[in-house]
């Protein structure tokens, strides 16, 4: 378990030690690379490599053109929300009020609204390691304390109550089903352990449920089955393919409905509303969108059958997201030091761990498979064949 620093001195500026998004500054080097000529096949990025889908495209340009496009409600629009609703019954068969439901900047938009409302400055909110990293920098941004918890392949890089009573006193918890770096998901039954375990102690459950839409087996389950406690985050960046548009949903207990409608005012006013428009078309576009998802399930199987070939044997098991988060602390020390050289090599970008867990991550590798999939079987034969060459990889 590790421990964010305590409360800097008086006078300090809080979020000026945040630690930067690490996958930025790969990106950023691949983008280096492309720039001097060198095209880069990339399993960096955490993003659909496709548009919004077409239904959604369609109905932005018919609400630029003949809606006057003024702010909405902070909470955003009503039939947004009720189809929101809507896919919970429909998916989950759970009945939610849509007043309970906030349109949001993103999912990370939501993190900001869901930590300043849920807990106390100084409040300890357990997340994990490996994890999605924003989590615990926009945790310290709002001087919340993150408290990491160690998770690994025994439980498939999900948290147990066990584990969690080894913690301490906390606050909140933030659980990430499928995961981000790991793509492993909760079962029912953990869900629901978890879910229990923290209402027995107090301990507020934040659920990111943004990668729901993109999974191999049985679909995970939603937090709100088990309970109208939680606060369960979610966002059209992933299965809707609309990272850029910005736009994101929270549903929350009643008690917190009020509090962030105030915060959300203040804070922007109202998320993006032609966003709010194309999005509520994107419910419409399920063929397009599952199309999509079966691509990613063509990728995952090259990308398991490709590790598995180059040696790479410790990875994860991706029920969901687009994501392998693979150990190769065989071939290097430092992850970073292997991804370094592979971009170097063999102009493919991955991202290494240390963005998602600070004290392990230089052990693993985190491979996405969001792209095309000729590109993902390009960059997995290019790291076979370097692989075959240095069996030793760095350590060689
Ligand atoms: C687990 C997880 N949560 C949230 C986000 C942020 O998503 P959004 O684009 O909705 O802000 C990401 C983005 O990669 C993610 O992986």
């Amino acid at each position: 378990m590790t421990e964010a620093p305590g409360p800097r001195p008086a006078g300090y500026p809080v979020g000026r030690d945040v630690p930067p998004f690490y996958v930025l500054d790969v990106l950023q080097a691949a983008q280096a690379m492309e720039a001097s000529g060198r095209p880069v096949l990339h399993l960096e990025v955490g993003q659909p490599s496709t548009s919004a889908p077409r239904t959604a495209i369609d109905a932005a340009a018919r609400v630029v053109a003949t809606e006057r496009l003024g702010y909405t409600t902070a909470n955003g629009i009503a039939p947004l929300r009720d189809r929101i609703a809507r896919y919970y019954a429909d998916q989950h068969g759970v009945d939610l009020d849509p007043r309970r439901i906030v349109l949001t900047a993103g999912a990370s938009g939501g993190f900001v609204l869901a930590f300043l409302a849920a807990f106390p400055a100084g409040g300890r909110v357990a997340v994990t390691e490996p994890g999605y990293p924003c989590y615990r920098n926009t945790l310290l941004a709002f001087e919340r304390v993150p408290v990491g918890i160690a998770v690994d392949a025994a439980t498939r890089f999900q948290p147990t109550p066990q584990v969690l009573d080894a913690a301490g006193p906390l606050d909140g918890l933030v659980v990430a089903s499928p995961s981000n770096p790991t793509g492993t998901a909760l079962r029912a039954d953990e869900l629901q352990a978890l879910v229990a375990w923290g209402a027995d102690r107090g301990v507020r459950l934040v659920a990111d449920e943004i990668y729901h839409g993109i999974s191999y087996g049985p679909p995970p389950p939603t937090a709100l089955s088990f309970s109208d406690d939680v606060i369960v985050l979610n966002s059209f960046s992933k299965y809707f393919s609309m990272t850029g548009w910005r736009l994101g949903w929270m549903v929350l207990p009643p008690e917190l409905v009020e509090v962030v409608d105030r915060l959300a005012g203040n804070l922007y006013i109202c998320p993006a509303v032609v966003s709010q428009h194309a999005a509520l078309a994107a419910f419409d576009a399920t063929e397009e969108l599952d199309g999509h998802v079966r691509r990613y399930a063509r990728n995952r199987d090259i990308v398991l059958e490709g590790l598995a070939e180059a040696g790479i044997d410790e990875v994860s098991p991706a029920d969901g997201a687009f994501y392998v988060y693979a150990r190769t602390s065989h071939l290097a020390d430092d992850s970073a030091a292997l991804c370094a050289a592979w971009l170097d090599e063999l102009a493919v970008a991955v991202t290494p761990g240390i963005d998602f867990d600070p004290v392990r991550g230089a052990e693993y590798v985190r491979f996405s498979f969001s792209g095309a999939t000729e590109d993902v079987r390009e960059a997995m034969d290019r790291i076979r064949v370097w692989l075959a060459e240095r069996p030793h990889g760095l350590r060689a």
